[in-house]
């Protein structure tokens, strides 16, 4: 009836559809027999009532067809419980970390990612907390949804059978950015999953993300087909005819500094028979993001992106904390290193402090000492992180730049 890319989710549908089906049925049945004997047994009809002592067949007949039919329906849903949650031996367990607002996968060898990635074909377990509340880990496709809670580890298992990017989402409230627990299961075969884990291709996917992010994607292919824009793999490295805004041609050899020019300030040189209708993304871009994409862009091979953003994702940071000066869910981390912060410790007395190296270091390992004021204190201290990563992180943080003056702390 639909397709499904995980056997255990058909059993799934076949046990809902079962049940559906029986109460549609039960409910056409009994209206029509309402309707029947409200007709059949009215008064005028029936002017003297008639003493019923009881039926023998009748008793037995509606108490041994419901109850085979209860049990035809405990047997559906125990034949998909089963399948759902009976892992199969050799399964590749994939640890799933959940916490307020991002899901973390760990996976064997120690990779960690921000995206589910799974190769096809494969028995994937899922080994799955929480570190704050009580999260509910949801793939619609695969019929799976299993609450993570803290301290506790519970599973699930898939193995689908095709390709392709499927949904994940929080199925339990959890808080402000409840909405936004979202992430992606992509399905690759095993050869680019092999690769993507080894990290061999981990520049070019992180680029091709960045083309997303930043929304390149909705008018520029990646691969060669032409959109609103050009096809930006086929852009880096050649002469391209532009056209000038006071109406003049030129060729320019499309180096790093043209794709820059055209990133950041597109209208200025148009290629030749593309409406001027892209967004500057001046200011838009943080430095080592716009580096990667141009890179990818001149060789489809770029140079990895700063340890520390991979970092950042990773342990979810970017689902509070975004990098272009925007209100998330608490400050940005753009313009936030070296600004002075009004911040309120613990006692509630509100003092300045500059956002130095220490500061940063200590509002992610202790991160409720001193809050920003007008913050609320949500966010989890990740004291699990070792020097070395917290200096990543703070590196990071440095690199997308210091107080530009207006930027706000607090969003609301
Ligand atoms: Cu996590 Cu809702």
């Amino acid at each position: 009836m639909f397709e499904h890319i995980f056997s255990a989710a058909s059993e799934v549908d076949r046990a809902f559809l079962f049940i559906l089906a029986f109460a549609v049925g039960a409910l056409v049945l009994v209206t029509a027999l309402m309707l029947y004997f409200s007709w059949r047994y009215h008064h005028t009809r029936n002017p003297e009532a008639v003493e019923i002592p009881g039926s023998l067949t009748l008793e037995l007949l509606w108490t041994i067809i419901p109850s085979v039919i209860v049990m035809a329906m405990f047997w559906f849903g125990w034949t998909s419980f089963k399948a759902m949650r009976t892992v199969p031996e050799g399964a590749m367990e994939v640890a799933v970390e959940a916490r307020m607002w991002s899901w973390s996968f760990t996976y064997p060898g120690g990779k960690r990612s921000a995206v589910l990635v799974a190769p096809v074909g494969a028995d994937v377990k899922l080994a799955m907390t929480s570190r704050d509340v009580i999260h509910s880990f949801y793939v619609p496709a695969l019929r799976i949804k299993m609450d993570t809670v803290p301290g506790l580890t519970t599973t699930a298992w898939f193995n689908a059978s095709a390709p392709g990017e499927f949904d994940i989402l929080c199925a339990e409230y959890c808080g402000l950015k409840h909405a936004n627990m979202i992430t992606t299961l992509r399905v690759v075969p095993a050869g680019e999953f092999e690769q993507w884990l080894a990290g061999a291709d981990g520049a070019g996917t992180r680029a091709r993300e960045l083309f997303e992010t930043y929304g390149c994607t909705g008018c520029h292919d990646l691969a060669g087909a032409d959109g609103l824009g050009p096809a930006l793999d086929a852009l880096g490295g050649r002469m391209v005819d532009v056209l000038l805004p006071g109406g003049g041609r030129a060729q320019v050899l499309s180096d790093a500094d043209y794709l820059r020019r055209a990133v950041l300030d597109p209208g200025a040189e148009v290629v030749a028979g593309y409406e001027p209708m892209m967004p500057p993304y001046q200011d838009q871009i943080p430095e080592a993001d716009l580096e990667a994409m141009v890179q990818w862009m001149l060789t489809g091979d770029p140079a990895g992106p700063p340890p520390g953003r991979e970092l950042a994702e990773a342990e979810g940071c970017m689902s509070c904390h975004s990098t272009d000066g925007s209100y998330i869910a608490g400050p940005s981390f753009r313009g936030l290193a070296g600004a002075v912060r009004r911040v309120q410790d613990g006692s509630g007395a509100v003092r300045e402090v500059v956002a130095d190296d220490a500061y940063l270091a200590e509002s992610i390992l202790a991160p409720g000492a001193l809050v920003v004021e007008g913050e609320a204190p949500i966010m989890p201290a990740y004291d699990a992180l070792d020097a070395e990563q917290v200096g990543l992180l703070v590196d990071y943080i440095k690199s997308l730049g210091p107080q530009d003056g207006a930027q706000a702390g607090a969003g609301q």
